[in-house]
C-alpha cells in the first residue's frame, strides 16, 4: 500500500520536493521551521543560524574542501570521519609508529601532530547578493557579456566584504545562476591530529561494507584547531593556543529511537536534482555501465595482488579504496534510478512542463534545445569517459603521458622534469616484477574492452580480440618505459634533441593516438559550447519550474556550501522479504568477525570489552531483553538527504545536540544525487556513544571526553 501511495505521489509531482528530501540554506531556514517543528524539532531556526548571536553554525567547519567537522569542546577540539582524516593519519604513520593500523591518541597537547596544508573553515556569515551580482545584466545581454559582468561584480563585492578583515569571501551561483550567495569565511590553518582509532575500528568492514547497511564502522577521527593570541587564524606556531569556538556542540547520551527527528548540518558537495531525462539516461544507462565495467577489470587485478601479500595490500589499499568507492556507488545509483523508472518520470514531467511552456516565449524552446544539446554532448561524453576510465587506467599510460610532457618540454624545463621522472622511477621499479603483472593486465584488458566497444580504432587492422591482445602486449613489452636500465641510461643523457626517440616509443605513439581521438580540438570546442549552452538552458528551466509550481518549496542543488537536511531515524526494505532495522550494535561486529579476512579482524581489546559488557556510561539496556545486560550501539540510519562532502557532518537531535556523525549512504539509495526516494534513501551515521566508548574505554583517552559537554544518559 505504502509503495503504491509513494508511486502516486512521485508520478504526480515528479519534480517537486518529497518528504525528507532537500538540503536547505541555513540563512533561509525560517521557511522550513514550521515543518521541522512539526517533524519534532524543539529548537528554532535561529538556534541553527543567526547572524547576530552564537549559534549551531559556529560549531560547524568545512574540513579542507571535501568533508565536514564539528567542534565538541571550547578548546578547538573537533570530530570528523576517519576516512576524512585518512591521509593525515597516514602521513604521520611509519613502520615504527603505524598510527593507521594501530590508532593514535595524543595523551597531552604536546603530543598533538601538526597537519600542514589542512584547513578548517568557519562560516562567519552569508548574504544573498543576487541583485548586486546581476547588476548591469539585462534580458538583452549576451551570454558572454553576462559572464564578464558577473565576474567583475563578484570581484568588487568580495573585495568590499573582505576589506579590513582577515576573512575570505566567496560567491557561489545557486539554481544555475538564478541566485547568488556570498559566504564570508574564517580559514584556520593550524590544525593538529588528536586521535584516530585503529583501522580495524575506523575502517571496519572496509570496501566490502562500504555504502552498505547494516554497518559497523567506527568512522571518526579527532583534530584540534589552534589560533593566535587573539583567537584568530594563524599559521602553525608552537605559541598558538587552542582556538575558542563561539559555540561547541553538546553531546546527548540519550541515543535515538526509530521515528526520532534528526538533522544533518554540513557541507554537501554536488547533486543534480533538476537535470533532464537525457542527463539521467546518460549517467545511469550509458556512462555508469562503462565506468563500472572498466573498474571491475582494474579491481579484479588489484585485489588479486592484494590477496597475495601484506606488502601488496598496503601498496594498493588507498588506490583501491578510491576506485571501489565510485564503482560501488554507481552500481547502486543506476539500479536505483531504473527501479524508480527515473528516466520515464523525468520525461513525464518534461511533457507537463512543455504543455505549460508552449504559451510562453521565454520557456517554449528550452527543453527541445536542451535535447538537441544532449544529442551533441552524448558521444563526446562517452569518448571522454573511455579516455579517463580506460586509457588512463594503467600506470603504463599514466607514465606515457609524463614522457609525452617531457618530449614536448622546452630546454629550460627539461632538467627539472628529468629529475622528477628519475625519482619516481626509483620507486616505480622497486617492485616492478610484481607490479608489472598487475599493470600490464590492466592495460591490455581495458584497451581491449574499449576496442571491442569500437572506441579504439587506432589499434589498426587487428581482426580479432586475440590479435588486439597480442598487439597490446607487444606495445607493453617493447616500450622503453618498461625497461629500467634502458630508461635510466636514456634519461641520464636526455636533451631535447632526444625527443624524437621518445616520440617513436610505442607507448607514446599509442597514448598520442588515443588522446588525439578523445581530445580533438574541434570536438572539445563543441563540447564546451554545448555544455555552456546546457547551463544557460538549465537556468531558464529551473526558473520556469518554479513559476509553474509556485507552491512547491525548492531547494538548490548542493554546491559545497553549508546546508541543513532533516528527517528521522527509520529502517527500510531494501528488497523483497527483507527489513533493515535502523540501528547496529557491537554484537554485529562480533557476528562479522573473521580473523582471516582483513576487513573483519576485531581488535582483541574491543573483544575483551564486549565479553565483559564493559561499556561504561555508553551502553544501553534493550528493554525487550533486560536480563541480557547492556548493548553497545554502533550505527544508525535516517532519512536525511546527504551526499559526498557531508561526511563527518554532525547528526543532531530535536534539541540540537550531537547524536552521531554522518559518514555514508545506503547502497539502495545512492541515486539520491539525482533522484530522492524516501522509501530507499538513508544516510548512515556513527552513534556518538560508540565514538565516546572507543575514546574513553578502548583508548583510555578519557581526558578528551572530559573536555566535551555530555548530557543525558544514565
Ligand atoms: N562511501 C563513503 C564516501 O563516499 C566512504 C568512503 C571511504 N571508505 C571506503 N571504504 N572506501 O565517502
Ligand atoms: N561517504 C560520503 C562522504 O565522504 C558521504 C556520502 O556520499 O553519502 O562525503
Amino acid at each position: 500500500m505504502k509503495k503504491l501511495f509513494t508511486w502516486f505521489i512521485m508520478s504526480a509531482m515528479a519534480i517537486s520536493v518529497l518528504a525528507d528530501e532537500g538540503m536547505w540554506i541555513p540563512m533561509l531556514l525560517g521557511r522550513n521551521e514550521a515543518d521541522m517543528k512539526k517533524a519534532g524539532m524543539r529548537i528554532s531556526a535561529k538556534d541553527i543560524y543567526d547572524i547576530n548571536n552564537a549559534c549551531l553554525k559556529d560549531a560547524i567547519l568545512l574540513f579542507n574542501q571535501g568533508c565536514t567537522g564539528e567542534y565538541v569542546s571550547d578548546e578547538g577540539l573537533f570530530l570528523t570521519n576517519h576516512h576524512c582524516g585518512y591521509s593525515y593519519i597516514t602521513s604521520h604513520s611509519t613502520v615504527e609508529h603505524d598510527y593507521l593500523t594501530n590508532g593514535f591518541w595524543a595523551m597531552s597537547r604536546e603530543e598533538e601532530l601538526p597537519c600542514p596544508g589542512l584547513t578548517a573553515t568557519r562560516l562567519v556569515r552569508m548574504e544573498d547578493v543576487t541583485a548586486k551580482v546581476l547588476e548591469g545584466v539585462t534580458a538583452n545581454t549576451s551570454e558572454g557579456e553576462r559572464a564578464a559582468i558577473i565576474e567583475s561584480n563578484i570581484q568588487k563585492i568580495t573585495a568590499a566584504a573582505m576589506m579590513g578583515t582577515h576573512y575570505k569571501a566567496i560567491i557561489k551561483p545557486f539554481y544555475y545562476g538564478n541566485q547568488y550567495f556570498m559566504y564570508v569565511n574564517e580559514v584556520f590553518t593550524d590544525v593538529r591530529l588528536v586521535g584516530a582509532p585503529p583501522s580495524n575500528i575506523g575502517k571496519f568492514g572496509g570496501d566490502t561494507d562500504n555504502w552498505m547497511w547494516p554497518r559497523h564502522t567506527g568512522d571518526f577521527s579527532m583534530f584540534r584547531v589552534y589560533a593566535d593570541k587573539d583567537n584568530k587564524p594563524a599559521p602553525y606556531s608552537a605559541d598558538n593556543k587552542p582556538y575558542k569556538p563561539l559555540k561547541h556542540l553538546e553531546i546527548s547520551l540519550n541515543g535515538v529511537k526509530e521515528g526520532d527527528f534528526t538533522f544533518v548540518f554540513g557541507y554537501p558537495g554536488t547533486t543534480q536534482r533538476y537535470v533532464t531525462s537525457d542527463h539521467v539516461e546518460l549517467t545511469a544507462n550509458i556512462e555508469n555501465p562503462i565506468r563500472i565495467d572498466l573498474r571491475t577489470i582494474r579491481l579484479k587485478h588489484y585485489n588479486n595482488a592484494m590477496n597475495k601479500s601484506a606488502g601488496q595490500r598496503l601498496k594498493y589499499a588507498s588506490k583501491v579504496a578510491s576506485i571501489a568507492n565510485g564503482w560501488k556507488k554507481w552500481q547502486g545509483e543506476t539500479q536505483g534510478i531504473n527501479r524508480l523508472k527515473g528516466v520515464e518520470k523525468k520525461k513525464e514531467f518534461e511533457q507537463r512542463f512543455q504543455q505549460w511552456a508552449n504559451a510562453k516565449s521565454e520557456y517554449r524552446d528550452v527543453l527541445p534545445k536542451m535535447h538537441e544539446d544532449y544529442e551533441k554532448l552524448r558521444p563526446i561524453e562517452v569518448e571522454l569517459t573511455y579516455f579517463s576510465e580506460a586509457v588512463r587506467a594503467s600506470d603504463f599510460m599514466g607514465r606515457a603521458k609524463n614522457y609525452r610532457d617531457l618530449a614536448n618540454a622546452s630546454e629550460k624545463e627539461v632538467a627539472e622534469m628529468v629529475k622528477k621522472l628519475k625519482e619516481s622511477n626509483e620507486k616505480y621499479f622497486s617492485d616492478f616484477e610484481l607490479h608489472t603483472v598487475v599493470d600490464k593486465a590492466i592495460f591490455v584488458e581495458t584497451f581491449l574492452y574499449m576496442w571491442k566497444a569500437g572506441y579504439a580504432p587506432y589499434l589498426g587492422d587487428v581482426k580479432s580480440g586475440d590479435d588486439a591482445e597480442k598487439k597490446l602486449s607487444k606495445i607493453y613489452d617493447e616500450s622503453m618505459l618498461n625497461n629500467k636500465e634502458k630508461l635510466q641510461k636514456f634519461l641520464d643523457g636526455y636533451t631535447i634533441s632526444k625527443a624524437k626517440k621518445l616520440n617513436d616509443d610505442p607507448a607514446l605513439k599509442l597514448y598520442d593516438k588515443a588522446y588525439t581521438l578523445a581530445y580533438d580540438p574541434e570536438k572539445i570546442a563543441t563540447y564546451r559550447r554545448t555544455y555552456a549552452d546546457i547551463q544557460r538552458l538549465m537556468r531558464s528551466y529551473v526558473k520556469g519550474m518554479m513559476e509553474m509550481q509556485p507552491t512547491v518549496k525548492f531547494f538548490p542543488d548542493a554546491n559545497l556550501t553549508l546546508r541543513v537536511a532533516y528527517g528521522h531515524v527509520e529502517g527500510f526494505r531494501p528488497r523483497d522479504g527483507v527489513y533493515y532495522k535502523p540501528y547496529s550494535t557491537l554484537q554485529g561486529i562480533m557476528e562479522k568477525e573473521n580473523p582471516d579476512i582483513y576487513d573483519y579482524v576485531v581488535e582483541p581489546k574491543l573483544k575483551r570489552l564486549y565479553n565483559r559488557q564493559d561499556y561504561g556510561r555508553y551502553g544501553v539496556l534493550d528493554p525487550q531483553r533486560p536480563n541480557d545486560g547492556p548493548d553497545m550501539p554502533v550505527g544508525f540510519i535516517a532519512t536525511n538527504h546527504t551526499t559526498g562532502g557531508n561526511s563527518g557532518s554532525p547528526v543532531l537531535d530535536a534539541d540540537g545536540r550531537l547524536i552521531g556523525l554522518n559518514f555514508d549512504r545506503c547502497w539502495e539509495g545512492t541515486m539520491s544525487d539525482l533522484l530522492f526516494d524516501p522509501d530507499y534513501c538513508r544516510n548512515i551515521c556513527l552513534d556518538i556513544r560508540y565514538c565516546l566508548f572507543i575514546i574513553d574505554k578502548f583508548a583510555g583517552a578519557k581526558h578528551l571526553v572530559d573536555e566535551m559537554t555530555l548530557v543525558g544518559g544514565k
